[in-house]
């Protein structure tokens, strides 16, 4: 899971020929109209060249940033006022705080429990203290692999029950994906709240 192999992807393909490409991101932007408000800083992980970004900003959002280990996926957003970090999202640190983390299908590439830890860590460093996390990865009953890599099928439910006791999960969920090529890939979600212990590491 190099920066190389996924900036080699979005380098030689269209955005929209790639599985996860969704013509709206209908689903996630509807979880975020219900779990979020326009005030609360946004950070999509993994977000790629997708066009969640850019529909938050229509919904009124205005701190949004977009973290990706591919420094070709985030050129999409050049001209807009976005915010973009090529990062790793396994040891990223920024220097500040998100009251929203979202993640659409870069968690479940985790898939060794060292790669899992560190994606908590990272999550539970970057959220605020009473932040929402909405996870969305392969569902049990999803592809094995993605991208030509394997996955953690079931990812989300996993975070729910690994990150700790100050989290609650409040809503989850499955749905279905269709890729451009019209393959059928379950998926499934969680949105996590934070109870407001401040226990986080400041970066
Ligand atoms: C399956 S795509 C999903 C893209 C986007 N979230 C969406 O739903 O359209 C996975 C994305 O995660 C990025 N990625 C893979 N591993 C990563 C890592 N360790 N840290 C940050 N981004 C990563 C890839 O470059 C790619 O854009």
């Amino acid at each position: 899971m190099t920066s190389d192999y996924w900036d080699g992807i979005y380098r030689t393909k269209d955005r929209t020929d790639v599985s996860w490409y969704e013509s709206e991101p209908r689903h996630s932007q509807s979880l975020i109209r219900q779990y979020a408000v326009s005030s609360m800083s946004v950070v999509d992980v993994g977000g790629g060249a997708s066009d969640l970004a850019v529909a938050l900003l229509a919904d009124g959002f205005d701190d949004v940033t977009v973290v990706d280990i591919s420094p070709s996926a985030i050129e999409y957003f050049s001209g807009l006022p976005i915010k973009t970090v090529v990062a790793d999202v396994r040891e990223w640190l920024p220097g500040r705080h998100f009251d929203l983390w979202h993640d659409r299908a870069v968690g479940h590439f985790m898939t060794s429990p060292d790669d899992q830890s560190r994606y908590v860590g990272t999550l539970r460093r970057v959220l605020s203290p009473v932040g929402v996390a909405i996870i969305e990865g392969f569902a049990a009953d999803g592809p094995e692999s993605c991208s030509g890599l394997p996955v953690h099928r079931g990812f989300p439910t996993w975070v729910s029950e690994a990150i700790g006791d100050d989290f609650r999960m409040a809503a989850a969920g499955t749905y279905e994906h269709l890729t451009p090529w019209s393959s059928s890939q379950n998926f499934e979600w969680v949105v996590l709240v934070r109870q407001g212990a401040d226990d986080t590491i400041r970066p």
